[in-house]
């Protein structure tokens, strides 16, 4: 038996707080985007309700499908994207399995490139594979190793540039043209992040016959340069197709994602920076990689505008910029615990994952085993994401690293 606990005040207040008649002026305007947060959403009647559908951005339905702030969002990201839909994801990660998700069915195949973002092999091994969705892997460097693979099964072929920490540029266009000649029934998916929408513009590469080559969606880890500060996690898938973005669209609504109103309003904070950041921070990641190739301690610096770099020649051909990326492939006389002191040592790399921050990292990496078709490197490497400290400040950091290393 629950206790009655009496007659309820006859106060009205929480029902005149509720449904208070002020509405504030509609014409508001100052630089930045409201932070419209919200799960529910008013329909003004029910013929509102029943005309609105998820994947139609011209009105408003539930929180997860966007407000004000993230369909401004969204809008911005297509113009940087070079694309006309947006999805946004709770981190680069998570916009990538939302690809995988959508597109791929049990008994298709997917491939990926050997130097792929890591935790996108793991997906493929673990749930992709529970899911009867088979992968092989590809050598970015060598567009027969993808030919050989485009079977009628392959549903989806994943594209990234350049290679992860490795940073080889891959041929782009001769990719895209193999999989739409030999597996014209694949999506094919780029990995944009490093390109950021400022380097090179995926859906209008260009052939070498000058024919326009275009990938299908792209996917862009937010977390890093439009971000731009190390503290938002975020990503976003971009397409043209509208019926390629329905069917990304319906699958991310059943998965229920969404961002948070404050992570949206930061990425709207930082846009308008992104350029000039990227741009300084891929000036200062040249004159640091150029440094870095007269130091005797490394037996190679890999940085894609760098000329005797791996696919050098098709990022000249292809890029405009070139992100703040760079990795030091260490003399093999050194050991991994003299490559781990040298990073220890550092005063203002520090360590962590991630990149496009203000501040500069440095993480090593171990060549061996990180391949699965084997690895060219043999020396230990150590990948720097530059942030937007003085270049002279960070020369003078590694230089007396390497000093102390002899
Ligand atoms: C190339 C690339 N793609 C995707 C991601 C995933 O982004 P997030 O950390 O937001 O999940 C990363 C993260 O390091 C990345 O480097």
């Amino acid at each position: 038996m629950v206790e009655d606990c009496g007659e309820l005040p006859d106060d009205t207040t929480a029902t005149r707080l509720i449904h208070h008649p002020y509405v504030a002026p509609a014409d508001f305007e100052s630089p930045v985007v409201g932070v419209h947060k919200a799960s529910t959403v008013f329909f003004p009647n029910m013929a509102a309700l029943r005309a609105r559908s998820w994947v139609d951005k011209s009105a408003y339905t539930y929180g997860l499908h966007g407000t004000p702030t993230t369909f401004t969002l969204e809008a911005r990201l297509a113009t940087l994207e070079h694309a006309r839909h947006i999805l946004l994801a709770p981190s680069g990660l998570s916009a990538l399995t939302v690809v995988n998700m959508a597109l791929l069915k049990q008994g298709d195949a997917m491939l990926l490139p050997d130097n792929v973002y890591f935790p996108s092999k793991e997906f493929a091994r673990h749930e992709m594979a529970a899911w009867g969705v088979t992968h092989q892997l590809y050598d970015a460097m060598n567009p027969a190793s993808l030919a050989a693979l485009l079977t009628p099964a392959v549903k989806l072929v994943w594209l990234e540039a350049p290679g992860s920490v490795t940073l080889e540029f891959p041929d782009l266009p001769a990719l895209i043209t193999l999989v739409r000649q030999h597996a014209p029934q694949a999506v094919i998916a780029l990995d944009n992040t490093w390109g950021a929408g400022l380097a090179f513009n995926p859906f209008e590469l260009r052939g070498a016959d000058g024919a326009v080559l275009g990938v299908d969606l792209t996917i862009h880890a937010l977390t890093k340069y439009p971000s731009g500060g190390g503290d938002v996690l975020m990503g976003s898938i971009a397409c043209r197709d509208q019926a390629l973005y329905e069917r990304l669209a319906w699958t991310h609504s059943r998965l229920g994602l969404g961002v948070g109103a404050n992570d949206a309003e930061a990425l709207l904070r930082a846009l308008p920076s992104l350029p000039l950041r990227y741009h300084t921070q891929d000036a200062a990641a040249r004159r640091i990689a150029t440094w870095a190739t007269q130091q005797p301690q490394l037996a190679r610096v890999l940085h894609p505008a760098l000329s005797g770099s791996h696919g050098h020649a098709h990022w000249a051909s292809q890029c405009s910029a070139a992100a703040g990326l760079l990795t030091l492939e260490f003399d093999p006389r050194y050991s991994a615990a003299q490559v781990d002191a040298f990073v220890d040592g550092l005063t203002y790399f520090r360590i962590g994952w991630s990149w496009g921050g203000p501040i500069s990292l440095a993480v090593p990496y171990n060549p061996q085993g990180m391949r699965k078709l084997g690895s060219a490197y043999q020396g230990t490497l150590v990948r720097l994401c530059i942030g937007l400290e003085a270049v002279d400040d960070l020369i003078a950091d590694l230089a007396a690293g390497l000093a102390r290393m002899g």
